[in-house]
């Protein structure tokens, strides 16, 4: 079997013991004698896989039950929509840090309900265009905001906050790419939710994360499958959910449970440092984000400063070599190695090994 070294941003590289599992499950499931995609969603079975699953997030992030964990369709860029179009009503004002590509498509969806309502969006730190990429160091937030909207991770920036502000209103988070890679504590937040083909699973859906007490606040006039609190009354079984999708999210948050969060935490910052290392030992390469808001998921940077030619034969060599989407975001340029959750030490080592190689020949 050859896998390649994915460095993709998604969707992205999964575990292979999940891989594997769905494999053999994937005709009869636990002797049901059918696959996990032909099941009712109202049966025992898939109700098993579904609570299982929520379970198993909760207790990762260390959630109690004033949360519910949702399953909505549509992506992380859906939420960008729901989210203002559920708390932000006629008059109010929502808070957005504008720290790159992801966290401006969502401001921007916010200022498309906020003209719809008569409401207000506040930017409350533009870093968007900063070169090298960094994130805000300060934020200005609005008192009384309905909600202050942050990501944590711009995953085509490659900066990642460490810190996370302070707010007067609820704290949102987009964590589409780096939830659960790293000690963080989830209740600081009112909401957060992740697009799951990163770290979580297969892509189709955004897993939800809302306190209960927030979503019972949205507004209910908006359409059913829009509210928050539809996901919270129904636990995400209003109408048929991606029930395939779940199954695999819940297998791979049982393979986080088994490698210990904080090995995958400490293996994480690992991997990101070896090929940091790399980039900091010569001029040859050029980081692209401020080291001390470095991305350990997204690794961004340049060689010599931008040299696209020679940065077509780097990728080139590598997919050869087995290293797959090694390329920037096509809004950028550049190279980029995603290296979420089940991306393998190993992979990072054969990148780590290429550069030096590749430097060699052609520094
Ligand atoms: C940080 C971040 N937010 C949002 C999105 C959009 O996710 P989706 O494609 O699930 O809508 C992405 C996609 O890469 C992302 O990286």
């Amino acid at each position: 079997m050859a896998r390649a070294y994915n460095f993709s941003a998604g969707p992205a590289v999964l575990p292979l013991e999940v891989l594997q599992d769905a494999q053999k499950e994937l005709v009869d499931y636990k002797g049901c004698g059918m696959s996990v995609m032909e099941m009712s969603h109202r049966g025992k079975d898939y109700d098993a896989i579904h609570q299982e699953a929520i379970a198993t997030f909760k207790e990762l992030c260390g959630l109690g039950d004033d949360w519910a964990v949702c399953f909505v369709q549509g992506g992380a860029s859906m939420q960008f929509a729901m989210i203002p179009m559920n708390f932000l009503g006629k008059g109010a004002v929502a808070d957005y840090g504008k720290q790159g590509t992801w966290s401006n498509k969502a401001l921007k969806e916010g200022q498309k309900v906020a003209a719809l309502r008569g409401a207000t969006v506040n930017v409350a730190a533009d870093t968007q265009k900063d070169i090298p990429t960094r994130m805000p160091s300060e934020w200005k937030w609005t008192e009384g905001a309905a909600y202050c909207h942050i990501c944590s991770n711009e995953t085509i920036a490659g900066a990642e906050i460490k810190e996370f502000p302070k707010t007067t209103g609820p704290l949102i988070c987009d964590m589409s790419s780096d939830i659960l890679s790293c000690e963080r504590d989830y209740n600081k937040f009112d909401l957060f939710y992740a697009g799951a083909q990163k770290n979580l699973g297969p892509s189709g859906m955004a897993v939800v994360a809302i306190k209960k007490e927030l979503a019972a606040k949205g507004d209910d006039k908006i359409p059913t499958m829009l509210q928050y609190r539809t996901y919270v009354d129904e636990n995400s079984l209003f109408n048929t959910p991606p029930t395939w999708g779940i199954y695999i999210f819940g297998e791979t948050m049982k393979w986080v449970k088994r490698m210990g969060k904080e090995n995958l935490f400490a293996l994480n910052a690992a991997k990101a440092k070896k090929i940091y290392d790399v980039i900091d030992g010569s001029e040859f390469w050029t980081g692209t984000a401020v080291p001390e808001f470095r991305s350990n998921m997204n690794v961004t940077w340049r060689i010599k400063g931008g040299d696209e030619a020679l940065e077509k034969k780097f990728l080139d060599e590598a997919k050869a070599l087995g290293m797959s989407s090694l390329k920037g975001h096509r809004s950028v340029g550049g190279l980029r190695a995603s290296i979420y959750n089940a991306f393998p030490m190993d992979g990072v080592d054969a990148l780590v090994s290429f550069m030096k190689d590749f430097e060699a020949k052609n520094g």
